[in-house]
Order: structure tokens, then C-alpha cells, then sequence
């Protein structure tokens, strides 16, 4: 492991797509991680700057701009802003949020790739790729649409078959078609940059199996494993019209491909933030930290780095600290299917509770393997652990504070032996809780932060103030004074953690702002310092909270299932005259029995008041119903349909039925009770 200094910290977050808003995943994956750390190195007086931004190219960007009928300007704007918003309002800590679609990330990256070109660090290439000849468009892979080879889905891409979750390549295919225009493909030759990986092979070995062994084991892992399947050239150039045009000759209708200029961006967004940038991306006394989702690995950890070192002059990372997938109530989060909580909605919808979002997701961080946020779970660690154990003990301390001595704070007076003990555990936990976020476990450091508040509360229960006021008050006051100083020292150990609840508590102690050589400090409070007034940190999230998101999610599965089943319909049948659907004599009727024809499984024997007659009908629904449940119910039957011998019976007629995509069968009835013999047309 590294243990080398650093004079200063370069910290960034994976710039978010702007083509939809951020949610709960990318918060505990990406941001409520990045946003401890940059605030937890600031509070020890380390010299930091941290940067994010929109990542504002990509093929999925205009993709939605082409179905919404707007420029992929108008949905990167859009979303910007969004985004932006709602991290400022999250508490995110960014010295600045970019975005890529600005002039001095077009100039940075224009600038990047040329320097790589004129130095002959890429190499050319054709190949045949896909082109809509109506549209006169070459494809990106997401463009290509066909039957997956793999599940038979008839709306898999190019990329990617969401039915089944295989990666796919539009080579694979079958019947590929156009979603441009709809019409038929073929395949044209394109000359496109291509960065040799391979010859980056032995750097990276050496640097990230070698040299970071430290890393988390998934991120090292997926290194290990790229490097060991053998590193190929790729494209850094794609044939599309909304991106960074390839600033070189005879690249028209060419641009750089996202993944090559969205890590550009963190040295854009740097650039915007200080002319001063060159000291944090070149200088070997920085360190560097992404901050990622482990779906970024193999960018952050063999692209971006390959590229850094093709142009020269840039520092790489010193660590990657990626964290896997957060799922929602079981599911894969999902954007199409609206399967997510959004923040900007959340912080629409729970006001004043930022800080239990940043609590939830970061003691339930997917840290070492795929997490589920759910709604209970959320409500629970509010009710049991910010209210009962956090806001209880600060509320206590200041209540009682503010009851026997006017808030003002009282004076310390001789320690026992359990204080000078509680007094050392809090210092023991100091360690625990910097070496945990310095080595990117947050989980178990808001788990050391919380026992400031634990400690504090067992303090308190122990020592029993309310009740020894009456025989010894002197004692009291030490009681109160340690209570309080333990208080001070939570807001500065939640503070990287829950900003506005730092916040909070230091202004009811009417203190300013603390750092972070003052966690384990006793002498916080002067004795005599006035108090502000207390007020509840946290509030109990009562059932029918939760029950309406819940609901929400409930309906947003159902709305998935009906689009997903009208997805799956069968074609229409070919044309009918009007006069052919006039032949058939369509009547309300009723069952009167119904029982199963013997040595069958399908067949059911029903007798049918047809309001004509009483007839027989021989019904293949035996799978789906029993005799019981069918006797008494309307039905609609076609009653001139020719008869037909089943199984040594004769049925005259046919129930009229709904069948789904998924088989399951449903009867149709008027809706209400109508007379038997109406006729339906
Ligand atoms: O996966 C994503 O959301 C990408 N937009 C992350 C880009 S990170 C960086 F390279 F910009
Ligand atoms: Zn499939």
C-alpha cells in the first residue's frame, strides 16, 4: 500500500448522463461516497477540490432528443439543470459542477485528441458499419434494432437485448432494421482514430497489478481480468452529428466518442474552476481519486489512464474507489422503466430530510456487492437510529442544558473514572472513524460517527442527571458539561456524513463551524457559554409515508407489465370485410354446467343458455378453469359457428375469450347482467 504524501486532493465524480435526472443508485454508488470524503480531507484542513459536471454527449442523449421531437441541446439543458439543482440541494459539497457541451471542455478535449493524432499515438482503421440508406445516417450500435439471437425478442439492439440482458453486437442481429427511419440497413465502410490499448499493457500492469494492490478487490479484480483477456484497440471516434467534431482533416460527420472526452471533463471542469488547474492535474504532489459506479471501471482504470499517459503530461489516479449497483425494493433500478427514487423528486417530496437520504444510502452503500434501498428500511434506520439514538441524545443534552441551567453551559467539575473512560472510547473511535473514510469504508465510518451519538445517549442513561439533580447538583454539572462537549463533538464527526444536521446542532450550540482536529476535544464549550434553543434534529416517519411510496412503485410496476404485454402483441390478422364480421351471430349467454370431458386435460363439456336454445359447447379451458368457478357466469359465444365433433361430443359454438402474449385467458362478458340472446355487433 501507498504511503506516499500528498500536498493536495483531486477529487472526482462520474460525470452524470444529462439525459435523465440522477437517482438513489447513482447517490450511493457515485456522490454520497465522493461527497465524504471531499468534505471529511476539507474539515482536516487538506487542501481539496472536487469536480463533477453534466456528461452531455452520447448516443442516448439524442436518442431521446429524436423522441421527443427537440435538439439534444434542449434535453442536455434540461437536464443540467436538474441535476445540478438537485445535488446543490442534496448538500453535495462540488467546488464546481460543468458540464461538457461548455467551449472550454470542446477546446480541452479537441486540443487532447489532437496532440495524441499529430504525435501518431492512434491508429486509422476501416471497417464495415451499419448505414440507414434513407436516413443516409451510419448507425450507432443503439440504432440497430432486430430479433435477439439469443431470447428471440423482436425489439433487441445493437448493443444490448433488454429482454434477456445479453450484450450483444449488431452483427447478431437477425432482421436488423433502422429505428431512424424505420427501413432497411446495410453496411458502408468508415474510417475511424483507434487507441492501441495493447501497447499500454505493461504500464498498466505494472501500475494497478503491481503498484495498487491496495485497491478494492472488485476494482482490482475487473483490472486484472481485462489485462489477463488481452487488451484491444479501440475507437475513439464515432460517425454521429451530436458530439466533439474530430478536429482533424476529412472527419467530417465525425465526432469523439463520449467515453473519450467525458474523463476530459474533469480536467475541463478544473480548468473552469481555477486557472490555477495545471498544479492539480500535474503535479505528482496531487492526489488523484475518481469516485465511480463499477460499471465505469474499465474507463477510469485502463482507458482514461492509457489516454493520460499517450498525452504525457497528466498525473493518474491514485485511486479508484468504484462501488457496485444499488437495486430498488428488490429490482434492477432502471430509467426506462422509471424503476428509481429520483432525488429532485425526494427532495420535492421530504423537505428538511436530506440528510436521512444521505444516512440511508450510505450505511446501506453497495460497498462490497449489490445493495437494496428499501422503503421500511429507510423508515427504520430514520425512526430507530437518527431519531431514537442522534436526535435523542443532542435533544437530551440541550433540553436539560436549557432546564437547570438557562442554557448557559455549566462548569466541569472532577472527573470519575466512567467519565475519563467514556472520554477515551470517543478518541478510540476518532481513529477508527479516519481510517475507515481515508481507506473509502464508509459504511463502517458512519457507523463510528453514530457511536459518538451512542456513547453519548449510554452516557447519559448511565449517569442518570434527571434523577441525581436532587441528591448531588454539583455532579450535574460535569454531567452536563461532558454531555455537551460529547454534542459538539457529534456535529463535527456526522458533519462529512449529514452537513445540514452538523449544521444544525452547532448553531443551537451557538458555536461556529468546527474542524476536525477538535473531534475528541473536551474543551468545545466554555463553561458559562449561552446555548441556543433546542429543536428536533430528526422527526418519526409515520406508516402512511412509506405506504405512498410504496404505492407509488406498485403502480409503476403495473403501468411496466400492461406496456411490456402491448410490446409482446401478436400482429394484426390480414384484412375483413364489413360483411364477413356481419356473418358472425355473436349472443350473450350463460353457463348453466360445466364438467370435464374424461381423458383429457384441456376439454371442459358446458352446457350454455344461448337465450336461442340450450346447447352444448367443448371448450379447450380446462387448464384455466375449474367446472365450479365457470357454472352461473355470462360469457359471449359465437352460436353459428359450424359444429365440430371433440372427443365423441359435439360442440355448437364457441366461447369468446382474451388470450395475452403470456397465455393467460380471460372470459368476456357484458358488463352488466344482460339478457341471454342479446346479440353483440
Ligand atoms: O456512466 C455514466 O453515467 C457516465 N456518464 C460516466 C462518465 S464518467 C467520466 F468519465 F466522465
Ligand atoms: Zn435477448
Amino acid at each position: 500500500m501507498s504511503t506516499k504524501q500528498f500536498k493536495r486532493y483531486l477529487i472526482t465524480s462520474a460525470l452524470p448522463y444529462a439525459n435523465g435526472p440522477v437517482h438513489i443508485g447513482h447517490l450511493a454508488g457515485v456522490y454520497v461516497p465522493s461527497d465524504i470524503y471531499a468534505r471529511y480531507q476539507r474539515l482536516k484542513g487538506n487542501e481539496v477540490i472536487s469536480v463533477c459536471g453534466s456528461d452531455e454527449h452520447g448516443v442516448p442523449i439524442t436518442i431521446k432528443a429524436r423522441k421527443e421531437g427537440v435538439t439534444p441541446q434542449d434535453i442536455v439543458d434540461r437536464y443540467h439543470e436538474i441535476i445540478k439543482d438537485a445535488f446543490k440541494r442534496l448538500g453535495m459539497s462540488f467546488d464546481i459542477y460543468s458540464r461538457t457541451s461548455s467551449e472550454t471542455h470542446r477546446k480541452t478535449a479537441s486540443d487532447f485528441f489532437r496532440k495524441l493524432y499529430d504525435e501518431g499515438k492512434f491508429i486509422e482503421q476501416t471497417s464495415m458499419q451499419f448505414y440507414d440508406d434513407e436516413a443516409q445516417t451510419f448507425l450507432a450500435d443503439r440504432y440497430v434494432m432486430g430479433t435477439c439471437p439469443k431470447c428471440g425478442n423482436e425489439r433487441a439492439y445493437g448493443d444490448q437485448c433488454e429482454s434477456c440482458g445479453s450484450t450483444l453486437s449488431p452483427d447478431e442481429l437477425i432482421n436488423p432494421h433502422s429505428t431512424i427511419s424505420g427501413g432497411a440497413i446495410s453496411k458502408r465502410e468508415t474510417k475511424h482514430w483507434y487507441l492501441p490499448l495493447d501497447q499500454y499493457d505493461p504500464m498498466l500492469r505494472e501500475w494497478i497489478l503491481e503498484g495498487h494492490k491496495e485497491w478494492k478487490p472488485n476494482v482490482y479484480g475487473q483490472c486484472k481480468s481485462w489485462l489477463d483477456s488481452g487488451l484491444q484497440p479501440r475507437a475513439v471516434s464515432r460517425d454521429l452529428d451530436w458530439g466533439i467534431p474530430v478536429p482533424v482533416e476529412g472527419a467530417e460527420g465525425k465526432v469523439l466518442y463520449v467515453w473519450f472526452d467525458a474523463p476530459i471533463g474533469y480536467i475541463s471542469a478544473t480548468k473552469d474552476l481555477t486557472p490555477d488547474w495545471e498544479k492539480y492535474w500535474k503535479s505528482e504532489d496531487t492526489k488523484l481519486v475518481h469516485f465511480i459506479g463499477k460499471d465505469n471501471i474499465v474507463f477510469h482504470c485502463i482507458v482514461f489512464p492509457s489516454m493520460l499517459k499517450a498525452h504525457g503530461e497528466y498525473i493518474l489516479p491514485e485511486n479508484v474507489p468504484a462501488n457496485e449497483f444499488l437495486n430498488l425494493e428488490g429490482d434492477k433500478i432502471s430509467t426506462s422503466r422509471n424503476w428509481a427514487v429520483w432525488l429532485h423528486e425526494y427532495l420535492d417530496e421530504f423537505p428538511g430530510k436530506e440528510d436521512v437520504l444521505r444516512y440511508v444510502l450510505c450505511a446501506n452503500a453497495p460497498e462490497t456487492k449489490d445493495n437494496d434501498f428499501t422503503w421500511k428500511d429507510y423508515q427504520a434506520r430514520n425512526n430507530n437510529e437518527l431519531v431514537a439514538v442522534l436526535g435523542n441524545f443532542v435533544n437530551r443534552a440541550l433540553v436539560l442544558t436549557q432546564k437547570y441551567y438557562d442554557s448557559a453551559v455549566p462548569a466541569l467539575g472532577e472527573l470519575t473514572e466512567y467519565d475519563q473512560q467514556t472520554i477515551a472510547e470517543l478518541s478510540g473511535i476518532k481513529s477508527s472513524l479516519e481510517s475507515n473514510i481515508e481507506n473509502y469504508h464508509f459504511r463502517e465510518a458512519l457507523k463510528d460517527a453514530m457511536n459518538f451519538a451512542r456513547i453519548g445517549n449510554k452516557y447519559l442513561a448511565d449517569t442518570e442527571p434527571w434523577k441525581v439533580i436532587r441528591s448531588d447538583p454539583e455532579r450535574v454539572k460535569t454531567i452536563l458539561n461532558v454531555a455537551l462537549q460529547i454534542t459538539a463533538n457529534v456535529a463535527v464527526a456526522i458533519e462529512p456524513f449529514m452537513p445540514f444536521s452538523s449544521e444544525k446542532i452547532l448553531k443551537m450550540l451557538n458555536i461556529s463551524k468546527l474542524n476536525w482536529e477538535s473531534l475528541g476535544s473536551m474543551s468545545l464549550l466554555e463553561a458559562g457559554h449561552q446555548i441556543g434553543k433546542p429543536e428536533l434534529l430528526f422527526e418519526k416517519i409515520e406508516d402512511d409515508v412509506i405506504d405512498a411510496q410504496l404505492k407509488r412503485l406498485a403502480d409503476i410496476k403495473a403501468q411496466n407489465a400492461a406496456a411490456e404485454a402491448a410490446q409482446n402483441v401478436t400482429a394484426q390478422k390480414e384484412e375483413c370485410s364489413y360483411d364477413d364480421f356481419q356473418k358472425m351471430d355473436i349472443r350473450v349467454s350463460t353457463i348453466l354446467a360445466a364438467e370435464k370431458v374424461a381423458k383429457t386435460k384441456k376439454l371442459l363439456k358446458l352446457t350454455v343458455d344461448t337465450g336461442i336454445d340450450k346447447r352444448t359447447i367443448v371448450s379447450g379451458i380446462a387448464e384455466h378453469f375449474t367446472p365450479e368457478e365457470l357454472v352461473g357466469r355470462q360469457v359471449l359465444v359465437l352460436v353459428n359457428l359450424a359444429p365440430r365433433e371433440l372427443k365423441g361430443i359435439t360442440s355448437n359454438g364457441m366461447i369468446l375469450m382474451a388470450e395475452d402474449a403470456s397465455g393467460k385467458l380471460e372470459l368476456l362478458a357484458p358488463e352488466h347482467k344482460t339478457n341471454n340472446g342479446a346479440i353483440v355487433g
